[in-house]
């Protein structure tokens, strides 16, 4: 009698946990922190314009989650086609179920995506490969992310341009944990910087979010990673085959912070924290 009641109640708990869980949608909190993509598409498409002095057309989104970036791409320019490209089953079905969904008929045939590991071609051929948030950090061996780089020169069309984004500075180099508050949305977003070892440059982060009113939530999503530099990723992808590599850093306002308008340097300047954007013509 005892144990049933306690087996009642410890699934009246799982009940409610999985209530709880439910009601907290860990990629609508990801989306609304960490992504930008109607902005990132029109970089994406002035850089290419910028470099090769036409229109692309063909873009790949290797790692894509819930390829936010892909649909924000065939929305853009209604010949515009995307690949999207993960090998995690969940957020390509999140990305199926709210994203996708939105589309019109027309954006949705101009759309592909693939369950696939990025090392396991072959790729789909296109004008312009991303791999954004900084994804491709998971390749923490050299001969692991020079394979990959080789694969996306292989898989380009000619003359097409890979876009990586990269991010650095003194405060990258020790643990560290930065709150940002979204008022009109009432949650604050924490970038977690757990561990770095400047022996390796791999380093440990996490996304933890705080709805306000609510106990924060822990570990939301996890990052084993290693800090790549841009000399090494410039050395990387020449000897991958790419032609030219260009540095896009970002321009500040007069208050001396980024302003996330980005242009092509020769210099950095030193600071603690910057993000930066590294294209490779093939
Ligand atoms: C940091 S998230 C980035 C998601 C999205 N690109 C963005 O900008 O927010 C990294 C994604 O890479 C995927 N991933 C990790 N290793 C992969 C691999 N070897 N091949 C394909 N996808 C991979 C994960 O499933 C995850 O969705």
């Amino acid at each position: 009698m005892v144990r049933r009641h306690r087996r009642e109640r410890r699934q009246r708990v799982r009940k409610s946990a999985q209530i709880q869980l439910a009601d907290f949608d860990r990629y609508e909190f990801y989306q609304k922190s960490v992504q930008s993509p109607e902005e990132d598409v029109l970089f994406l498409e002035r850089v290419y314009r910028e470099l090769k002095g036409r229109d692309p057309a063909h873009l790949r989104e290797d790692f894509c989650g819930a390829f936010a970036l892909s649909c924000a791409w065939v929305r853009l320019q209604d010949h515009y086609r995307a690949s999207g490209i993960d090998n995690d089953p969940d957020p390509l079905d999140y990305g199926k179920t709210h994203y996708l969904a939105q589309l019109s008929q027309d954006e949705r045939d101009r759309l592909v995506l693939s369950e696939q590991d990025v090392l396991e071609g072959p790729l789909p051929g296109a004008d312009l490969v991303c791999a954004l948030n900084f994804s491709y950090f998971c390749f923490k061996q050299r001969p692991v992310l020079l394979r990959y780089f080789r694969s996306v020169y292989a898989s380009l069309n000619e003359g097409g341009l890979l876009f990586l984004d990269c991010f650095g500075g003194s405060k990258c180099c020790e643990p560290n944990e930065e709150e940002t508050e979204y008022e009109d949305e009432q949650f604050s977003y924490f970038w977690d910087q757990d561990s770095f070892d400047p022996v390796t440059n791999f380093a440990q982060f996490y996304i933890h979010f705080k709805r306000y009113g609510e106990k924060k939530r822990e570990k939301v999503f996890s990052y084993d990673w290693r800090m790549w530099s841009i000399p090494e990723l410039r050395d990387l992808l020449t000897e991958a085959g790419f032609s030219r590599t260009h540095v896009y850093w970002e321009g500040n306002d007069e208050d001396g912070e980024g302003n996330g308008e980005y242009s092509r340097v020769s210099e950095g300047e030193p600071c603690e924290a910057w993000v930066a954007y590294i294209v490779a013509e093939k």
